[in-house]
């Protein structure tokens, strides 16, 4: 039988306070919870207490310097006193009413999205939980606007767990979940430095249109209701289109009456450097979707940012949709208030003017570890890829390999180092808080860089 923990247990309760009763945190959660994308028995559990700014603190008085911004959202760091202040104000006054009722923070909020969509042109948000809902929702709603069902998604790409969004999502987190949804149909999107066309990057961008249009070709263009992508593409490999690209494809879709879902969900809200990462090419979408950023992991919170001309469909036409927490008004709170950290403190502006100092300090590794093939992001968003052999380009680990063995290595050795990485098979995501100052990013480079050491032959 478990000890109870009593209330204000942890570093409040008095006593050891990394343990609750008579067990630890982590054996308790080792007997009791699940923890996503693991097989369960020899997980390490490593126990947080607190944060503060782009630091983690154990209970054990040990720190880690927050890398990839938890699992790349927490972009304004950790416990930034204006998001937990206005947090504290909404739970005092409602913390939630239904989605029927109004409220000033999701009204707020909500204008303050569609001001910063790209060319103010996406008016209207959908609030969800978080990003795999938003998703969801506008494959639902581009299929009821355009009465067509199918959507084109990007083998390397995520969209999130549920089944809709795995469905979409093109590496093994997929697998489990298959047939999944119908309709998903999958293609290749540029990746510069591995060309699925076998060109030089610099015909990646036509070469990757031409696969797209003949991928319509065979599936009927007229059966497409949607192209969902990301931008820059996040945990599936931290991948920067060509110029060009998105634009393209925002004319393939216009030619069609297809329209374009780009997930934002990780590279929206400052992290490459802009508001939305498609303004880096001057793509205007017909939907974003967001989560992550816009909250900063704060409180849970998703959308979907829908351009004026498919929100106006839905006037006369039901929205055949519905959360009992969209629009959560806590949640809401959250997002204003990050949206006003984003402002006073210029982190939009920051990101981008951090760019230069980040792709330096990768490259400068680069140049000292043969391990690292490729070095690319914006803004505050790099991946970092290793490889066996430069002239070859052999991952280090297989992609979509069953054993992560190695990146587990390494990425315990940087934990050990006093710096938190998240890392799948042979890519990196270095994608700092967007307040993280030059000594604290130089601390968190030099623990890469003994970390490679350490696991170079
Ligand atoms: C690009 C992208 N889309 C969607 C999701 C899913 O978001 P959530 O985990 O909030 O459902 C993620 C999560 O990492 C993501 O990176």
């Amino acid at each position: 039988m478990t000890a109870r923990p009593e209330a204000g247990a942890g570093t409040m309760g008095g006593g050891q306070p990394w343990s609750i009763g008579e067990v630890s945190v982590r054996e308790l959660t080792r007997r009791h919870v699940l923890v996503p994308w693991a097989s369960q028995a020899s997980l390490p559990h490593p126990v947080i207490d607190h944060g503060e700014g782009c630091w983690l603190y154990g209970p054990d008085g040990n720190r880690y310097l927050d890398l990839s911004s938890g699992l790349i959202n927490v972009n304004v760091g950790h416990a930034h006193p204006h998001v937990v202040a206005a947090i504290e104000r909404q739970a005092r006054r409602v913390a939630y009413v239904v989605p029927s009722f109004a409220t000033d923070v999701r009204a707020l909020l909500a204008e303050k999205l569609a001001q910063y969509s790209p060319q103010g042109k996406l008016t209207k948000v959908f609030f969800t939980s978080g990003g795999a809902e938003a998703n969801e929702n506008a494959v639902k709603m581009a299929r009821l606007f355009t009465g067509r069902h199918k959507i084109l998604t990007a083998y390397r790409s995520y969209h999130g767990a549920t089944y809709g969004a795995v469905t979409l999502s093109g590496d093994n987190r997929r697998w489990a979940v298959e047939p999944g949804i119908p309709g998903v149909v999958h293609f290749f999107a540029p990746y510069p430095y591995r060309s699925p066309f076998r060109v030089p990057p610099e015909e990646q961008a036509v070469a990757a249109l031409a696969h797209l249009e003949e991928v319509l070709l065979y599936e009927g263009p007229h059966t497409v209701a949607a192209m969902i992508l990301e931008p820059i593409v996040g945990s599936d490999g931290l991948i920067v289109p060509p110029d060009g690209y998105l634009q393209g494809v925002r004319q393939i879709c216009d030619r069609h009456g297809i329209l374009l879902i780009l997930d934002e969900v990780m590279a929206g809200f400052g992290r490459t450097g802009r508001w939305f990462a498609a303004e880096h090419w001057n793509v205007v979408p017909d939907m974003i979707t967001l989560a992550k950023g816009v909250t900063a992991g704060y409180v849970p919170l998703g959308g979907v940012l829908v351009h004026s001309r498919i929100a106006s469909y839905f006037d006369d036409h039901v929205l055949w949709g519905g959360l009992t927490y969209s629009g959560h008004a806590l949640a809401c709170a959250a997002g204003m208030a990050t949206l006003e950290v984003y402002e006073q403190e210029g982190l939009i502006e920051r990101a981008a003017r951090m760019e230069a100092v980040l792709r330096g300090r990768l490259e400068e590794l680069a140049r000292r570890h043969p391990i690292i093939g490729d070095v690319r992001g914006k803004g505050l968003f790099f991946g970092v890829e290793l490889v066996k052999d430069r002239a070859t380009k052999e991952p280090w680990v297989p992609w979509n390999s069953s054993n992560s063995g190695p990146t587990g290595r390494l990425l315990s050795i940087v934990m050990q180092k006093g710096v938190y990485l998240f890392g799948r098979w042979n890519m990196l995501f270095v994608a700092p808080p967007l307040t993280i100052r030059e000594d604290e990013l130089d601390f968190g480079i030099r623990a890469l860089d003994e970390a490679l050491s350490a696991v170079e032959p």
